[in-house]
């Protein structure tokens, strides 16, 4: 059967079988092929060798399935998979078929099933580029010993490894066996071990329901070390302890995050710092972050997306986006409980920095995305985008500025009995931007309150409203002062710098960007020696600086910073800067062809645009 007849019959059946509600459901999502509200799978039995020889995941899929009456077929997505055999219940054959190719989506498996019909199995091997996995060899990890490998499901990426319903607004629980090379460890979002398995045999299992985007799997030579009984961290050995210090907030994170919204909804929660090559600072893998070793800065300056990923543990993994276009309501209220987190552990004036900063990265994205408006709305409208593309700073920082705007009108009391209430009432489920306004209007907006802050303009509408306020900081305050005694002559030694952390620096740069010269720069290097600097962050802020005016000693420390750091968020603006200026285009385009390939394909994908 080709694929317009299935779809034909798929709609046949979905016209005699779904109410109008289920139709809605399905335009939830654009960017998954499965119909939940016909045939759902609930459970995951999964059994999987990591090759790392061939760069491959060799598996098989047991799914636990439940489908309305009438139902005859279930679909998955996928990515790239090779279909080996599917098979139902206790070995029944079954017809099943792939359907067309489609950029970034993938194919939907769609597999017959007869009405009683439990158990869905799919063998399966992962294809050669597997959007959700990187391979890296020995020389591209911390202590150049072991291969390693990892996955990122976010945003559609699982279906490259594992044929499952990929939409955020599905879940399911998993208990999975792993088979890896002996002398490797391996970790999954679920029940960890604490020790390698001599036999290479990995045991796990996660009872509370995730969606695919969650399924996380990585394979390395690890160590542990623990915090407390319920937080640790996962590391190579050779940089384990320089790790476990700097995440060392993590429990008292813990604890305040429980203090405001509730209990931390799974047993454990352990970080896993992954090689540099990680596209992101961090991934909310449940009961597992993971994280870039960029962060590692050794000062615990930017342990912020700690609490950030934390948060997600409420705000993601608890209750989940809907679909993508739904994203503000993970990152926005992740935001706003990861600045709560900071504000409790690190004070108000710190809390203020961040959110002054994130005004600034706010403003600017508005205007960069001058030409494509509409990513300016909270409620994004992706279909036919890739997710991956368009997710950008907005949805954190106008959906943050949003939540902060109601706390201020209704008090913190009510706001946070509102977001536990929230929690409470919708654990382990998924939420639209639409179910978000309801539960609003019914317990802590009314009309009047409403209409005044124009929530309806902040979510539906592109650009800032004009009730948006900016934060001011008084440790900003600060560094302005500096910044006069700069400009009116005061050499950088004589400065009151003493104390700043990476947030003050990174305003300083900004502040002085128009004013500063090669000269200054020099100046200010020989004071600060920031081009020595341990903080990627700090680094980043300064060699955008750099590059803007040309500042040459910096350069060969760009350059080593582009062979080793993967991270999307430091590289882009980097990039970005060299591309810009005639005196440094032609460097930028040499280093990006030598060092693509140590990218992740989530950050090559941006910056192959970026360098056209
Ligand atoms: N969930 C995101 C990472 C992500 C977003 C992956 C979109 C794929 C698609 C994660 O929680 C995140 O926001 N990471 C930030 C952390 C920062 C805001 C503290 C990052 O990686 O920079
Ligand atoms: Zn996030």
């Amino acid at each position: 059967m080709n694929r317009l007849c299935l779809l034909i019959f798929a709609s046949i059946l979905s016209f005699s079988s779904c109410s109008l509600e289920n139709e809605d459901y399905y335009k939830f999502d654009p960017h998954t092929a499965s119909r939940p509200n016909d045939a759902v799978a609930t459970h995951l039995e999964w059994e999987a060798t990591v090759d790392f020889e061939q760069h491959q995941i060799v598996a098989t899929a047991h799914w636990l399935i439940s489908h309305k009456q009438g139902v005859k077929e279930i679909i998955f997505d996928t990515n790239g998979l090779k279909i080996q055999q599917v098979w139902l219940d206790d070995g029944d054959s079954t017809d099943w078929i792939l359907g067309q190719e489609q950029a970034f989506i993938g194919r939907a498996l769609v597999v017959k099933v007869t009405k009683n019909t439990q158990i869905v199995h799919i063998r399966y091997t992962t294809g050669k580029e597997a959007k959700g996995l990187q391979w890296l060899e020995p020389a591209q990890t911390h202590d150049k010993v072991a291969p390693f490998m990892f996955t990122q499901g976010q945003a559609v990426l699982s279906r490259s490894w594992l044929p499952c319903q990929d939409s955020p607004g599905i879940r399911f629980s998993f208990a999975a066996k792993v088979q890896v090379p002996e002398g490797l460890f391996a970790v999954m979002s679920a029940e960890n071990p604490r020790q390698q398995e001599d036999n290479g045999i990995y045991q796990f299992k996660n009872d509370k329901a995730i969606p695919a985007y969650l399924f996380s799997l990585a394979v390395g030579n690890l160590a542990f070390k623990s915090y407390d009984g319920r937080s640790g961290v996962y590391a190579e050995p050779g940089m384990l302890q320089k790790a476990w210090w700097e995440f060392a907030e993590l429990p008292a994170m813990m604890r305040a995050a429980e203090q405001q919204f509730g209990p931390y909804p799974w047993n454990r929660y352990d970080v896993l710092v992954l090689p540099p090559s990680f596209p992101f600072g961090g991934m909310e893998n449940p009961m597992i972050m993971f994280a870039t070793p960029t962060i590692i800065a050794g000062d615990r300056s930017l342990t912020n997306l700690v609490a950030h990923e934390l948060s997600h543990s409420w705000s993601g993994n608890l209750i989940t986006n809907a679909s993508w276009n739904d994203f503000w309501i993970n990152e926005g209220f992740t935001t706003y409980i990861e600045r709560r987190i900071i504000e409790l552990i690190h004070g108000p004036e710190y809390a203020e920095m961040l959110h002054a900063l994130g005004n600034q990265d706010l403003e600017a994205a508005v205007i960069e995305y001058d030409h494509q408006p509409e990513l300016t709305k909270l409620k994004l409208a992706l279909e036919g985008k890739n997710p991956d593309d368009a997710l950008s700073i907005i949805p954190y920082q106008k959906g943050f500025a949003l939540l902060k705007m109601i706390e201020k009108e209704v008090g913190r009391g009510r706001m946070d009995s509102f977001v536990k209430a929230n929690y409470a009432a919708r654990a382990f489920t998924s939420m639209t931007t639409e179910d978000f306004l309801v539960f609003l209007r019914s317990e802590l907006l009314n009309d009047e309150q409403f209409e005044r802050l124009q929530i309806n303009n902040w979510v539906y509408e592109a650009g800032l409203p004009s009730n948006y306020e900016r934060q001011s900081s008084s440790r900003f305050t600060l560094v302005n002062e500096a910044v006069a005694l700069w400009e009116q002559g005061q050499t950088p030694f004589s400065l009151p710098t003493a104390g700043w952390s990476t947030h003050e620096w990174i305003y300083f740069f900004r502040r002085i960007d128009e004013k500063s010269n090669k000269q200054n720069l020099i100046d200010l290097d020989v004071a600060f020696e920031f081009s020595q600097s341990g903080n990627t962050e700090l680094l980043t802020a300064w060699f955008v600086l750099s590059i803007k005016k040309n500042y040459q000693i910096t350069y060969p420390h760009i350059e080593k910073f582009l062979q080793t750091v993967g991270r999307r968020k430091l590289l882009v603006p980097v990039y970005r800067e060299l591309m810009e200026h005639e005196h440094s285009k032609s460097m930028g385009r040499n280093w990006y062809t030598k060092y693509r390939n140590n990218y992740h394909q989530v950050s090559r994908n941006t910056l192959d645009e970026l360098m056209g």
